[in-house]
């Protein structure tokens, strides 16, 4: 589906390549780095190029500083942290390609790397500037985009910049993109694909398009409520989206027409309170009460959902299942995250929560690929394209 530029296709050798990496990880009050799966992520990328004998100059945003210098939001904890995994020095500049920045580019031999402070720093960054994009250029030869978890951010380094230099993508983006764009163009059947979050208006465009190329969809979360609701069932005092209930209508008729099953909740874990602590029944989604609030899926829902995945050849998972941030209603979530890691079926998951959810259970290593990107990947699935991409030649031609 894709057929961008990538590091194999461009000339490296003693050129300074300008790499735009996504190292927004969490740091804790410390400032100590939680989880730095993006960053290990990178490092085919940057190991590649230190084969190759580049030079070569990192960018990226942590965090969303507004284009102020913020001290706690320095690159410093992510350049040590690099520092560490690639058992190699790292020249951290205290600006954003200005006179540090510079004065460190000039001195590179092959194989050094640079790291410019938070790119996020420069307000220009969030307008995809040219003048500020001609000034990122300007240190460079070659540009390449492995910040796979931006791309839908139109930035100045993310999108303007591949105006100014012969452009490429990563290595971690070209997986991302063989992965998520295989799902949409040529996914081994059957397809199975699971939906939850709270709200349908966050994800209408990601169901309307998944209808097009799954087999099977299984909704959960709170959208479901209103997806039942609109099959004219009553879901108590559950978050239902009342402005939304026609079109959950004609999702559910889009995908009738197109012979995809979608698969409601048919039970639910129901409290009379939105609590954590709150004391909680089973009830099946034909009993729902009066004063119920929906939490998260039943045992019966959760027995079907795994039904499909086992059956899966494919299977692609975006969202919780229930409020699974309280953790006695993240039974669902954590039992389809198990299901998925046993699955013998191609498992992705779409970043952002899920993601979390599977970390937290140490299965990551069962599944076969997690996107380092939450909004990224909801926007390539729903969109089929990137803004980080447009830039980006394919091979043999634009
Ligand atoms: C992310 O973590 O989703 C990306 O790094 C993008 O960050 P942003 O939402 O602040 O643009």
């Amino acid at each position: 589906m894709f057929d961008k530029l990538t590091l194999r296709d461009m000339e490296l050798k003693g050129k300074r390549v300008l790499l735009r990496v996504d190292f927004n990880v969490p740091l804790n009050s410390n400032l100590q780095i939680t989880n730095d799966k993006r960053i290990r992520e990178t490092l085919p990328t940057i190991n590649y190029l230190i084969e190759r004998g580049a030079k070569i100059i990192i960018v990226s945003h942590l965090g969303r500083p507004e284009g102020k210098v913020m001290p706690e939001f320095s690159l410093k904890p992510v350049a040590e942290h690099l520092r560490t995994l690639l058992k190699k020095p790292i020249m951290l500049a205290n600006d954003v390609a200005g006179s540090e920045t510079y004065k460190y580019v000039r001195t590179m031999q092959a194989g050094d790397i640079v790291m410019m402070e938070n790119v996020r720093f420069d307000p220009r960054e969030e307008e995809n500037d040219a003048e500020f994009a001609k000034e990122l250029a300007g240190i460079a030869d070659v540009y390449c985009n492995d910040a796979f978890g931006t791309m839908h951010r139109t930035h100045t380094s993310t999108c303007k910049i591949a105006e100014y230099l012969p452009s490429c993508v990563g290595f971690l983006v070209e997986k991302e993109l063989s992965v998520l764009g295989g799902a949409l163009s040529n996914p081994k059947r059957p397809f199975v694909v699971i939906i939850g979050g709270a709200k349908i208006k966050d994800k209408i465009a990601l169901i309307s398009r998944l209808i097009d190329v799954a087999d099977v969809v299984l909704i959960g979360g709170a959208m479901a409520y209103t997806f039942l609701r609109a099959q004219g069932f009553s879901m108590g005092r559950s978050v239902v989206e009342k402005d939304k209930i026609q079109l959950a209508r004609l999702l559910l008729e889009k995908a009738k027409m197109q012979g995809v099953k979608i698969v409601l909740p048919i039970d639910h874990v129901v409290t009379g309170e939105f609590s954590f602590s709150a004391h909680s029944v089973n009830v099946s989604t034909k009993k729902f009460p009066r004063a119920g609030i929906g939490m998260d899926i039943g045992p019966a829902t959760t027995r079907l959902f795994k039904y499909y995945i086992s059956k899966a050849h494919t299977v692609l998972w975006n969202g919780p299942l229930g409020v699974a941030e309280f953790h006695k209603f993240a039974k669902g979530t954590d039992e389809v995250a198990k299901a998925l890691a046993e699955a013998k079926a191609f498992t992705i998951i779409g970043g952002g929560d899920s993601a979390k959810c599977v970390e937290q259970l140490k299965l990551q290593s069962q599944i076969n690929h997690i996107s380092t990107g939450g909004g990224a990947s909801l926007k390539l699935l729903e969109s089929g394209s990137l803004p980080g991409l447009d830039g980006i030649a394919n091979k043999g031609g634009m």
